[in-house]
């Protein structure tokens, strides 16, 4: 029986592996300099902190998570999304005793039960952030700055950053209310699924893919013209912070998320390169959600970035981000005595920080070139047994195809 991965999940095999790399050395390059350090959680949590964060009405919460009881009778989930669980850990090692202010970033995987499709996956990958203790507007403006620098230093194209606000828990409600007296005027033309979401979550709405339901909420009332005094006023402040650090962000008063612990500022990067998988990276404040998870009072903001979209898009946008190394040398020996030779020159090489790959088989000289040119060699160090007799070796550059003779103990200095 041939064993296959599990659907909906892929695993990344070189070259394409080396392209994750480079994502994840740049984020963690970026996110450093705002003073953002790394986080790793566990992969499987207890399931009650999904519930109580993510919310038991959500599509996550009832239709998507990997929760199963282990042999303890525990019920664990694998972890859908990332933000619990720093808020989790967060407030188990008391990191607040010290200073309320914390800065992680995270990359890693996620799971989600969904419909696999491009750019939609069961374990897919994020790279994250969490900031906890900021309460001013300049943190959601400088979290959103840092994500849009990012992605220039990626070379992604292209994107729009929408920004929101979804209210407080004091105006939120209002909002609702009358969200769903509208709704309940245009209920005969919503789709199932709109008809079962009103009640819960109205806003939800705004989502739906059906045309005959976006249709029916052309007129619907947005979220901005019920803010109170203090979102609004912090919402015009986030707009004016990241006008100050040059950041061109569109307003968009139905972005909705998924999750329910958001207030106050929520933003999604989206392209219209990505088909129906639009959204690149979505994040936003959850002011409440560390004191609702037993811990304090502490504000927190943060963003999570589909690590597979943005590798699909700038494949789109024929961005290259793995710059091949300078010099790759294959070297082809040919005899056991030229073999055993070349072992000490192989490792001064790769200490000298240099690529260098041999045929560990001792193959003949053409299999050799041969796998030189697979390994997309710059240089072959040739060398046969008339070469050791005379003590030195032949230096083929794969491109020009010139041939310099370089003696055996010089060979290292050739290269560096
Ligand atoms: P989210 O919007 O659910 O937010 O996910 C963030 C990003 O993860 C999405 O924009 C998308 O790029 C990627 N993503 C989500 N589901 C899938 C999937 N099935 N396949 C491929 N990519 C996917 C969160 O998870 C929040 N924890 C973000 C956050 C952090 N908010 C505050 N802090």
């Amino acid at each position: 029986m041939k064993h296959t991965a599990v659907k909906g999940m892929h695993d990344i095999l070189p070259p394409d592996s080396a392209r994750w790399a480079v994502l994840e050395a740049k984020a963690r390059h970026v996110f450093s300099r705002c003073g953002y350090a790394e986080i790793r959680t566990p992969i499987v949590e207890k399931t009650p902190l999904f519930l109580r964060s993510v919310g038991e009405q959500t599509d996550m919460v009832q239709k998507e998570m990997y929760s199963f009881v282990d042999q303890g009778d525990e019920a664990l989930t694998l972890r859908p999304e990332g933000t619990a669980a720093v808020v989790r850990a967060y407030t188990q090692h008391g990191v607040y005793q010290q200073d309320q202010v914390a800065k992680y970033f995270y990359a890693g995987p996620y799971f989600r039960r969904e419909r696999p499709q491009k750019g939609r996956y069961r374990q897919f990958h994020q790279l994250g952030v969490e900031l906890f203790g900021a309460a001013h507007s300049f943190a959601d403006a400088e979290v959103m700055a840092m994500l849009m620098r990012f992605l220039e230093a990626v070379g992604v194209r292209d994107v729009r950053l929408e920004v929101n606000s979804l209210g407080c828990k004091q105006c939120r409600p209002k909002y609702y209310d009358t969200m769903r007296e509208f709704l309940a005027s245009v209920a005969e033309q919503l789709c199932e699924n709109c008809t079962n979401r009103m009640a819960t979550n109205p806003m939800r709405l705004f989502d739906c893919k059906n045309t005959q339901c976006q249709t029916a909420l052309t007129e619907a009332p947005t979220v901005q013209d019920y803010w109170c005094g203090e979102c609004g006023e912090h919402f015009d402040q986030v707009g004016a912070g990241l006008d100050a650090l040059g950041v061109t962000y569109w307003t968009n008063h139905r972005i909705v998320r998924g999750l329910d612990y958001y207030v106050r500022t929520a933003f999604e990067v989206v392209t219209h390169d990505l088909g129906a998988q639009s959204a690149l990276c979505g994040g936003g404040r959850y002011d409440g959600l560390v004191k609702s998870l037993g811990g304090p009072d502490v504000p927190g903001i943060g963003f999570g970035l589909g690590i597979e979209r943005l590798l699909l898009l700038l494949e789109q946008q024929g961005a290259s981000l793995v710059t091949q190394e300078a010099t790759n040398i294959y070297v082809a020996a040919l005899g056991d005595d030229a073999r055993v030779a070349m072992l000490p020159v192989m490792d001064e090489l790769r200490r000298a920080g240099l690529r260098v790959q041999w045929d560990f088989d001792g193959r003949s000289l053409k299999a050799q070139m041969k796998r030189a040119d697979r390994a997309e060699a710059t240089h072959t160090v040739i060398v046969g047994e008339s070469e050791l007799a005379d003590g030195k070796v032949i230096i083929r550059n794969m491109s020009t195809k010139a041939q310099d003779d370089v003696v055996l103990a010089k060979v290292v200095d050739f290269f560096t």
